[in-house]
C-alpha cells in the first residue's frame, strides 16, 4: 500500500530543495491565490454585479457604449477590494523572492495584493485595478479613490480615464508580455499557483519554461490542463501548500 503522507512529505521536500538551489525562479499566479483573501475567482461562483457577467462589462465596446456603467462596476469592485489583505500565500512569495537571486512574479490578477504583501519584481500582465489610464494622452497613474469620481478625468489633458486593466478582446501590454516570456524561458524553476490555465498567453508560460528545461510545479485545488505539462502538481489550497513548503 502507498503511504500517501510519506509521498506528500517527499514531494514537499523535493520542492523545497529545488527552491533553495534555484538561482532563477518565476512564479505565475491566477485568481486562486487571492481566493483565500476572499476574492471570488473568475470561473468560480460569485462576482456578478447587477446581473452582468464580467465578460459583458470588461470590454472596450462596453466602455465606449456606456463608460458610466463600466466605471460604476469598477467602483463597486474597488470598494470590495479596498479592505482586503494579502494571505499567507502572498507572503510566502515575498519570502521566496527575498531568498532568490533572480525572481520574477507574473500575475494575471488585477487586485494589487502581491504589491500590498511586499513583492517587488511583479509583472501585472492583465493590469492593475488601482491604476488608471487616459484614453487621450495614454498616461498611467495610481488612483486609490474609493468611492471614485465618476467619470474620472485626466489631470494632464482632461481626457476620460479608464481602468488600466486588460479587457476581453484587447492585446496584452507588449513589454510585459516579452519580459514574461523571456523570464519563463530562462528560469530554472517555475511555480504556477491558482490559475485555471486556459487563458492565453499566460497559460503558455508553463510550457515555455518546461520546454526550456525548467522544473515546473503547479499548486491548485484541482487538476487543470497545465497538470499534463508540469513536473509536479500539488493539490490543495495555495496558502496551506506554500506554508508547508516554506516550513519544510
Ligand atoms: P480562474 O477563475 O479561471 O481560475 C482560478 C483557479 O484557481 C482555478 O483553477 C481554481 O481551481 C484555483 N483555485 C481556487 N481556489 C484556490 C486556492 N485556494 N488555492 C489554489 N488554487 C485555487 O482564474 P485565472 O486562471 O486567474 O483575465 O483566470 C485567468 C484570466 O481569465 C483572468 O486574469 C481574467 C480572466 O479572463 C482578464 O481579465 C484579462
Amino acid at each position: 500500500m502507498i503511504d500517501v503522507s510519506r509521498f506528500y512529505f517527499i514531494l514537499m521536500d523535493e520542492i523545497k530543495s529545488k527552491l533553495n538551489t534555484s538561482q532563477s525562479i518565476v512564479v505565475l499566479t491566477g485568481a486562486g491565490i487571492s481566493a483565500e483573501s476572499g476574492i471570488p475567482t473568475f470561473r468560480g461562483q460569485g462576482g456578478l454585479w447587477r446581473n452582468f457577467r464580467p465578460e459583458q462589462l470588461a470590454t472596450p465596446e462596453a466602455f465606449e457604449a456606456n463608460p458610466q456603467l463600466v466605471w460604476e462596476w469598477y467602483n463597486w469592485r474597488r470598494e470590495l477590494l479596498a479592505p482586503i489583505s494579502p494571505n499567507p500565500a502572498h507572503y510566502a512569495l515575498v519570502e521566496i523572492e527575498r531568498q532568490t537571486p533572480q525572481f520574477t512574479l507574473i500575475t494575471q490578477n488585477v487586485d494589487g495584493l502581491h504589491g500590498k504583501a511586499g513583492s517587488r519584481n511583479v509583472i501585472e500582465i492583465h493590469g492593475n485595478i488601482w491604476k488608471v489610464k487616459c484614453t487621450q494622452c495614454g498616461s498611467i497613474t495610481d488612483n486609490f479613490d474609493v468611492p471614485m469620481q465618476i467619470l474620472p478625468a485626466c489631470q494632464i489633458c482632461d481626457g476620460l480615464l479608464r481602468p488600466n486593466v486588460v479587457w476581453f478582446g484587447e492585446m496584452l501590454p507588449q513589454e510585459e508580455l516579452y519580459t514574461s516570456q523571456r523570464a519563463a524561458a530562462e528560469c530554472e524553476f517555475m511555480l504556477i499557483i491558482g490559475t485555471s490555465g486556459i487563458v492565453q498567453p499566460a497559460a503558455s508560460f508553463g510550457l515555455i519554461a518546461k520546454q526550456s528545461g525548467a522544473y515546473v510545479v503547479e499548486i491548485n485545488i484541482e487538476r487543470t490542463p497545465l497538470s499534463e505539462v508540469v513536473d509536479r502538481t500539488c493539490i490543495g489550497k495555495a496558502s496551506e501548500i506554500l506554508t508547508r513548503i516554506m516550513s519544510q
